[in-house]
């Protein structure tokens, strides 16, 4: 206790009943700490002082010598964007998709704007990059097996028209005219063509009927390779008619037995939505260069054929 003098107190004593009593020592606070202490104060203030801070009466605030806002901030970074974009997208406006193609700068720019385009419009459906969904009926974007065609002029009309794929219901209690025995025989020769068949009788009655009665062969052509492949009777079919190949490894709902025999009994009906006007005829829901430039981007997704 011999130093005890020599300590600052604020003065402030507890006596307790002993005798010792309870100072409160001043400590000086350290330096460094004191110093950075100024230095927050002085940094508020300049702060205050050159941008918007303080609340005011009547709604408003103090805005700063500076005059700068969020809003003005994103406006310019908006308007750098749309000034950066505006040579690219006055080209590809005044260019075919053909032509954009050519021009790898140009495909560049189409291909990353577009991807933009179709992760807001297309994605929910077709899935994120274009792997589709089978539970939906929502084709694979991303493989070079087409129902309507995979060439820049296809795409860029199935962007701007829509397609309603049409699969007519086969089963006689689902508005078809055929026996369960005569889909499952049916079902039998589908998986058939795609080397799958577990039933050689079946699938022989189930040819019969695919170029017979049922009339398959009028949308999935002779062989069974889709109706843009195919041709029925030796003459091509309309490549409108959207019918997928039957023949490959890659299908639209399911290739599954059970999935093929519900798609011949009961039918299909996709529908992807015409992009460039609605059921009155206005209305764009996507401009000209939009289209433009989802199509070559889904074309690069599908191997660009
Ligand atoms: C509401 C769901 C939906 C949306 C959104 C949608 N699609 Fe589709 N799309 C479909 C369906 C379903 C089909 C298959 C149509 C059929 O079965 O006849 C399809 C087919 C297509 C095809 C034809 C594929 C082929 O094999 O020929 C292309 C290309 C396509 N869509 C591109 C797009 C693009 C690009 C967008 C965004 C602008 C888009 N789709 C938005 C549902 C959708
Ligand atoms: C009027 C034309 C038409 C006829 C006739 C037709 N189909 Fe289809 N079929 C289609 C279309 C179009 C689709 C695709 C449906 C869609 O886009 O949603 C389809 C889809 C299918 C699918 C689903 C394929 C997949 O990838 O998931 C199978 C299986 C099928 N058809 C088998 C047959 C069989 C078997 C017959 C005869 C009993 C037949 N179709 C008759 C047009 C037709």
């Amino acid at each position: 206790m011999a130093d005890e003098k020599e300590i600052e107190t604020t003065g402030h004593q507890w006596d307790d009943e002993e005798g010792y009593p309870l100072k409160e020592y001043n400590n000086p606070l350290p330096k460094w700490w004191l110093y950075s202490y100024y230095a927050t104060i002085v940094y508020a203030v300049i702060y205050w002082i050159l941008y918007p801070a303080w609340p005011i009466p009547g709604g408003e605030y103090t805005k700063g010598v500076l005059g700068w806002s969020q809003h003005k901030q994103l406006e310019e970074e908006m308007a750098a964007s749309q000034a950066a974009k505006k040579p690219f997208n006055d080209k590809i406006s005044a260019l075919t998709t053909s032509e954009i193609t050519q021009d790898s700068q140009l495909l560049q720019y189409a291909v990353s704007a577009g991807k933009a385009i179709f992760g807001d419009n297309c994605a929910p459906c077709h899935g994120g990059g274009g792997v589709g969904a089978k539970a939906g009926g929502f084709p694979a974007l991303v493989d070079d097996d087409w129902l309507y065609g995979g060439t820049l002029e296809q795409i860029s009309e199935t962007i701007h028209m829509g397609r309603a794929g049409q699969m007519p219901p086969h089963l006689d209690s689902a508005e078809g005219s055929f026996t369960a025995a005569q889909v499952n025989d049916l079902t039998q020769y589908t998986l058939s063509l795609s080397g799958r068949s577990t039933d050689a009788g079946a699938a022989g009655r189930g040819d019969a009927l695919y170029r017979g009665d049922a009339g398959c062969n009028n949308c999935h052509g002779d062989e069974g390779k889709g109706s843009l492949l195919g041709s029925a009777g030796g003459e091509k079919l309309d490549t409108s008619i959207g019918a997928p190949n039957l023949t490959d490894a890659i299908w639209l709902y399911g290739g599954d037995e059970a999935t093929v025999k519900t798609s011949i009994a009961k039918g299909r009906k996709g529908n992807m939505p015409a992009w460039e006007k609605d059921s009155e005829g206005n209305n764009r829901k996507l401009s000209e260069l939009d289209i433009k430039l989802l199509s070559i981007y889904v074309h690069t997704l599908g191997g660009g054929k």
